[in-house]
Formats: structure tokens, C-alpha cells, sequence
């Protein structure tokens, strides 16, 4: 492809989501002046006033996809859940699609994903699929699984939501008949991920960070840029990534969920073929951030500097009412005084319990000064429906 063909001309990038990564992802296509087309079922999606293009349709329905990527050069995603069998026919006759069908369908899937780490020899916890809670339960009382552990739907889990450590008996009788694995829980020292990119010549990953979790809702809570970890760790997290990036052929982001156990080994937890919650910190943090290395990635073009310009922390803004309701961002004015702070909102006009609805980034020079301040932001800012 000519590279100068992409900008201020006509060349269309076909996105399928139309989501906070996405509306990230055109703050990028905006600066190229890329034209974009957006696909989403919610007719007021976040990135519908700030594309050239939108549309509304069923990322799963085949005939919507075919249809939306007819004239579109290359077609990205910014969510996993889409049309696999309509992207492998536009692979067919020609168009650009990345990541690639292929990919999509083994991370798609919990146990095809984990299946494929065990077959190209990739350091995960052990795990068994299964198809119906019967099979767990013979298996438990056969003594072939170790409580407590981890039960993992295989598809359609987001957020933590399609996860729940399993304790006792009753706790996998009360298992959904869903096709499921149940993986052995790992003693977990640190969470840390690697965002690699990838386009057809070269990869390069992003600094490691360090993920924090909200222990009820099992969602990312702080991201910490960088992590606080050993240069070997670092090294060892590093390597790790790239094989994965390489072995499945991603093109564009790949985000690594890592474990580092306490017993200081690495262990994958999953992958995500897209920009990803762990890497929203780089727009402030690094020299390029995840977004445009993403536009980089999928257009060929030389990949960006993925160094630390300045240390950081990300903090989530999930919802905390639980009936939905208007949002209000609740003494948000009380921080933005703080120096380094840079405020994200998606435009989600409704909140509901741990939507997730913005983040804040603190940058500093040194790193805990950040993490400070990204605990005062947390304690401060409520994010509500109710006055
Ligand atoms: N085998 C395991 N042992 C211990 N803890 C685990 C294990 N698997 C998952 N967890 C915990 O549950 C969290 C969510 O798991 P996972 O990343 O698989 O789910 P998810 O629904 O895809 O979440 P998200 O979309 O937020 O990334 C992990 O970040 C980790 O804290
Ligand atoms: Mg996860």
C-alpha cells in the first residue's frame, strides 16, 4: 500500500465497536486525518459524533458486517465479540483485516485460547475444559480438582464477569451449564501486562505495568506505569509477550495479561487483540501512545517510540450506583488542581454499577508521588447517578 494514500484522501478505516477504545483510537485517526467508519449496535455510542462515518448494526450478525466493510479499506476492531465467518470472507476477497479471523476466533474463546498455549509450549496454569457441570462435579469427586480454583466461562466473559473462584461443593453445583474451564488458582504475587504491536516488519512492546484489582468487583482498578519489578521479571514478561504476538500472528496491539506467581515464575492469563484498559496511560506516559502505535500497526507504517516520557498512574472511573441512572462524576473538581492530571470521560450519559465510565492518568517524575495521588483521586471522585 502507498503510504501516502491514507491521509486527507480517500482511504476509509472500517472500525467494528464503537466504544471508549474506540473514541481513544480516533483522538489518533483524527490527528492523520484518516477517514473513519464506525460500526456499533448502541446508536449512541462514544464515537458516533467523532467519526466520519457511523452505522448501526449487529457486530455478530454476518450480513451486518459484510455490508458495513464493503467499502472500507481495512477493517480493525476495538472489541473481540465480533463476526469471525464475515471477516474471514473479507480476508477471501481481498480487504485488509486486522487482527486477522484467525486470531480472533482463538482468543475468542477462553479454552481455545488456553488450548493454544498449551500446544505451543506457552507458560499458563493447568485447566481442563468442560461442557456441563456434571463433568465438574464427577471430576471433584473423583479428586481430580483441587478447591479452591477458577472457573472461567468460555466465551462472552468481560470484566471479571465471566470469572468466579470456586471454594467448596456448593459453590460448583451452582455452576452454570455453559462450556467452561476450570484452571487451577494461581498464588498470585503481582498482576502485569505487556501491550506488544505488531505490524508486517517489526514488533515492539510498551513498558511493563503493574495492574491493581478491586477485590469485590474484580476489575482493573489502578494501572501503574512502570511496575515495580525485578529487571528479570521485566525481561522474562518481555519475552514472553512477543512469542505470544508472534505465535498467534496478531497484527495491531496485543495486550498480555500476566501473573507473576509468588514463587517468581510468569504464567499468561489472557491476551486481548486490541487496545486495551492496561495501556490507556500511555496517551500521557510514553512517546506514542497505544492508540497510534494501533493505526501504525495496521496501516504498515513505521512503528512509534514506545519509551516512558514521564511515569504514571491510571485509575478507573467505574460507577458505583446500582440502579442506572444519570452520571454525575462527583467532586471531580476537587482534583484536577493536582499537577500531571488529565481526565478522560467516554460520553456513557447513563451509570450503572461498575460500568466502566472514564479513568483518570496522574503523571509525575516519581512514580509514587503518582500512585499518591492516584489513591486521592479514587477516594474523591465518585462516580453516581445520585445526587
Ligand atoms: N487462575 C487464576 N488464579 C487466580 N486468579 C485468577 C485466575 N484467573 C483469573 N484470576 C483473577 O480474575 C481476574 C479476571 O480474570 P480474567 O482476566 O480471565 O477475566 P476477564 O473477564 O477477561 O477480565 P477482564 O476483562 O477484566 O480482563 C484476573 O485479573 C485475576 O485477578
Ligand atoms: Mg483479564
Amino acid at each position: 500500500m502507498d503510504q501516502r494514500q491514507f491521509f486527507s484522501s480517500d482511504f476509509k478505516l472500517g472500525i467494528l465497536g464503537g466504544g471508549q477504545l474506540g473514541k481513544m483510537l480516533l483522538y489518533d485517526t483524527i490527528r492523520y486525518d484518516i477517514f473513519t467508519k464506525v460500526m456499533d449496535p448502541d446508536q449512541n455510542a462514544a464515537c458516533k459524533s467523532i467519526c466520519n462515518e457511523f452505522v448501526v448494526g449487529d457486530l455478530t450478525n454476518y450480513d451486518d458486517v459484510i455490508n458495513f466493510c464493503k467499502d472500507v479499506d481495512v477493517v480493525t476492531i476495538e472489541i473481540e465479540n465480533v463476526n469471525t465467518d464475515a471477516l474471514e470472507y473479507l480476508e477471501k476477497i481481498g480487504k485488509n483485516v486486522y487482527p486477522s479471523s484467525s486470531t480472533l476466533r482463538i482468543i475468542q474463546n477462553k479454552s481455545i485460547q488456553k488450548d493454544f498455549y498449551r500446544t505451543n509450549n506457552l507458560p499458563t496454569s493447568d485447566y481442563k475444559n468442560y461442557s456441563e457441570v456434571s463433568a465438574i462435579l464427577e471430576d471433584y469427586k473423583s479428586g481430580n480438582i483441587a478447591l479452591p480454583a477458577v472457573w472461567k466461562s468460555a466465551q462472552f466473559g468481560y470484566d471479571g464477569k465471566g470469572v468466579k473462584i470456586v471454594k467448596n461443593l456448593s459453590d460448583l453445583e451452582s455452576l452454570p451449564n455453559l462450556d467452561c474451564l476450570i484452571e487451577q488458582k494461581v498464588n498470585i504475587k503481582k498482576e502485569i501486562s505487556v501491550i506488544v504491536a505488531r505490524n508486517q516488519r517489526e514488533e515492539r512492546c510498551f513498558p511493563v505495568t503493574e495492574m491493581e484489582f478491586n477485590e469485590d468487583s474484580n476489575l482493573v482498578e489502578y494501572i501503574m506505569c512502570p511496575a515495580d519489578i525485578s529487571k528479570e521479571t521485566e525481561k522474562k514478561a518481555l519475552a514472553i509477550a512477543i512469542n505470544i504476538a508472534k505465535k498467534i500472528n496478531c497484527i495491531g496491539l496485543l495486550a498480555v495479561e500476566l501473573f507473576v506467581t509468588d514463587q517468581d515464575e510468569i504464567l499468561i492469563n489472557e491476551v486481548a487483540p486490541r487496545p486495551h484498559n492496561s495501556g490507556h496511560h500511555t496517551i500521557e506516559c510514553c512517546l506514542t501512545s497505544q492508540f497510534d502505535q494501533h493505526v501504525r500497526c495496521i496501516l504498515n507504517l513505521p512503528l512509534g517510540s514506545t519509551k516512558i516520557k514521564i511515569p504514571g498512574v491510571m485509575v478507573n472511573l467505574v460507577g458505583e450506583n446500582k440502579i442506572e441512572g444519570d452520571v454525575i462524576y462527583k467532586n471531580i473538581e476537587k482534583i484536577l488542581d493536582i499537577p500531571g492530571v488529565s481526565t478522560h470521560f467516554y460520553g456513557k450519559k447513563k451509570s450503572r454499577l461498575n460500568r466502566k465510565m472514564g479513568h483518570i492518568t496522574v503523571v509525575n517524575k516519581d512514580v509514587n508521588t503518582a500512585i499518591e495521588a492516584g489513591r486521592k483521586i479514587k477516594k474523591t471522585v465518585k462516580v453516581t447517578s445520585i445526587k
